[in-house]
């Protein structure tokens, strides 16, 4: 089985400015790719210059950014503003990880893993929604939405995953705490994917992957464009009641007791 069939909905982010952080290549990438095909006027940062390629088939913004860096934060949502006057959508997903146990992990590693996993979700939610409150709200009354990847392992734990794990469940929190504290004008989800045929998982050699696979009961990865459909309908009008919560696309996986 798998997800062939992807149809973006013609207009439902029309004008809307959506802005992704790692979007040169995997989720983010095909999360700017739906944004757009739905309408929105897309700003792209990342460190990957593969970013400029993507935001130029697409119509978007391009802006080379370290999100671990507060100055290069502050200067994805001035491109966003000094382009398309607003942000309606700002997307934390950019991520680096270092897997294994804590014994052989690096303060260093453990510092740039969550300074980009909770510093830069927090340094960019904290960009948008300050942007954001001085907005004029949008026909549907909100001023704003801010959308966090978040993980499966918000939720369970996987062996050698602790600073990443610890990224994951201060996105979770994060977002609750974000809509607690700027509902009713602007909304905060976190999106939750379990196993994603990114660049990154396409490494894992076969046989561990198989065994990845034994474990998901919908037995295959996802693809990128189904967390961007997700992440599409999050976003949208129809999901306004959606709030402070995490989606979770997870072919069954934390079903497994
Ligand atoms: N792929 C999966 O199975 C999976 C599962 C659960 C959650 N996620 C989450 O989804 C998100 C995207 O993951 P992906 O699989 O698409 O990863 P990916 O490695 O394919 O893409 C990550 C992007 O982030 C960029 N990036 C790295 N450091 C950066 C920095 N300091 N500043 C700006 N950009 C930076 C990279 O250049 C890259 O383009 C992450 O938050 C990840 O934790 C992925």
């Amino acid at each position: 089985m798998s997800a062939a069939r992807m149809f973006p909905v013609p207009g439902r982010h029309q004008a809307r400015v959506y802005v992704v952080t790692g979007g040169a290549q995997g989720i983010g990438r095909a999360c700017a790719e739906r944004f757009a095909a739905e309408g929105a006027r897309v700003v792209i940062g990342d460190i990957d210059e593969r970013g400029s390629d993507v935001a130029a088939a697409i119509g978007g913004v391009f802006l080379r950014a370290d999100m671990s860096k507060p100055d290069d934060v502050t200067a994805l949502a001035a491109a966003a503003v000094s382009s398309f006057g607003r942000i309606d959508i700002w997307h934390n997903n950019a991520f680096t990880a270092v897997f294994k146990p804590i014994h052989e992990q690096t303060l260093d590693e453990f510092d740039t893993i969550t300074g980009i996993g909770i510093r830069g979700y927090w340094m960019g939610a904290k960009a948008a929604v300050t942007l954001m409150l001085t907005q004029s709200p949008l026909e549907n009354g909100r001023k704003g939405v801010i959308l966090n990847t978040a993980s499966v392992q918000s939720f369970v734990g996987e062996k050698g995953f602790s600073a990443y794990q610890a990224t994951k469940g201060a996105v979770l929190a994060m977002t609750r705490s974000l809509a607690i504290d700027h509902e009713p004008h602007i909304r905060s989800v976190a999106i939750a994917p379990g196993l994603i045929a990114t660049e990154a998982v396409k490494t894992i050699p076969g046989d561990v992957m198989a065994g990845v696979i034994a474990n998901i009961p919908a037995a295959r990865a996802a693809a990128p464009e189904e967390v961007a459909a997700l992440a599409a309908f999050i976003a949208s009008d129809e999901a306004d009641y959606m709030s402070g919560t995490a989606v979770i696309l997870d072919g069954a996986y934390l079903s497994i007791g």
